[in-house]
């Protein structure tokens, strides 16, 4: 008893044939394999729900509380990204965000991909910031060009030392270029953790303030899986940070393709509502990226 006896030797073998087979054929392991490798719940455990083995996670905002987690390592350089399934139906008042953050009270680096929710059938924005040695107020807003609660779509920050590009699936959304040379700070030397967050925003989140969340609608949902961060890890080996060899530093990753450079165009042109660049209420004085970078 609690010996496993196989009915026929045949059977035996042909699991064993299949450990050996199966597993060895089928695609590298796609990493990293669970939510808890590399992240921990920050904000509310309860409202955090592994599903999929923990391949996948739900996060859930309803009345009492919102939630978010973070990467348990930080990194400087790499390349992070996501697959994102957010809030269907009357998500107005919500906000979902995604980012990377430095951590740091002062000289506060941070990345920022934010999705505002919208009332049923209006288009969901997403707002971009960037925080380099501790200076933000650099929004922009794209409003998607597809439902993103219908699917998983890929979100993804990447960040070497020539520029950060956020892209939504193949499309780059924003590009910061590192602009160094010309006295404009870049990120560059704080390592940064990934982070998520769920949470109510609705003073300012849609219509500046004037749609607000519609608690009989709760719980609200959003899905992630995917996770994949692929980057140096600090504390980690010091020289990884400035091996050029790294991929996400390589020629392909320096500056956009033609064809990246097409869609960031598409974007730009079709479907962004708003750019601080050309905010001039706000900026009298073209900030000196908007005017470097392009
Ligand atoms: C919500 O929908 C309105 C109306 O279509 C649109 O003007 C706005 O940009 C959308 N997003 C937010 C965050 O308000």
């Amino acid at each position: 008893m609690g010996t496993l006896t196989y009915p026929n030797p045949n059977a035996a073998v042909s699991l064993l044939f299949c450990i050996l087979v199966c597993f060895s054929f089928s695609p590298a392991w796609a990493r990293p394999a669970t939510f808890l490798q590399d992240f921990r719940v920050t904000w509310s455990d309860a409202h955090i729900k592994q599903i999929d083995g923990g391949r996948a996670i739900q996060l859930v905002l309803d009345q009492n509380s919102g939630c978010g987690f973070a990467s348990k390592s930080q990194y400087l350089f790499g390349r992070v990204s996501m697959k994102i399934k957010l809030i269907p139906g009357d998500s107005a008042g919500t906000v979902t965000a995604f980012y990377m953050n430095s951590d740091t009270d002062t000289i506060r680096d941070e990345l920022d991909f934010e999705f505002l929710g919208n009332r049923s059938g209006q288009p969901t924005t997403v707002q971009t910031n960037v925080y380099a040695h501790g200076k933000g107020d650099r929004e922009q807003r794209v409003n998607l060009w597809f439902d993103p609660a219908l699917d998983f779509h890929t979100y993804t920050i990447m960040w070497n030392h020539f520029h950060v590009v956020f892209y939504v699936d193949e499309v780059p959304i924003r590009v910061y270029k590192n602009n160094e040379g010309r006295g404009i700070p870049f990120p560059k030397s704080q390592p940064m953790g990934v982070y998520s967050t769920l949470w109510e925003a609705d003073d300012w989140a849609t219509r500046g303030g004037i749609e607000k969340i519609d608690w009989s609608k709760a719980p609200f949902y959003s899905y992630y899986k995917d996770f994949d961060i692929e980057g140096c890890p600090v504390p980690g080996p010091s020289t990884c940070a400035t091996n050029t060899r790294n991929w996400w530093e390589g020629a392909a990753y320096q500056q956009l393709s033609a064809e990246e450079a097409r869609r960031y165009r598409w974007v730009r042109m079709n479907h962004m509502i708003y750019d601080y660049c050309t905010d001039k209420s706000r900026y009298p004085v073209t900030p000196p990226e908007c005017v470097a970078g392009i």
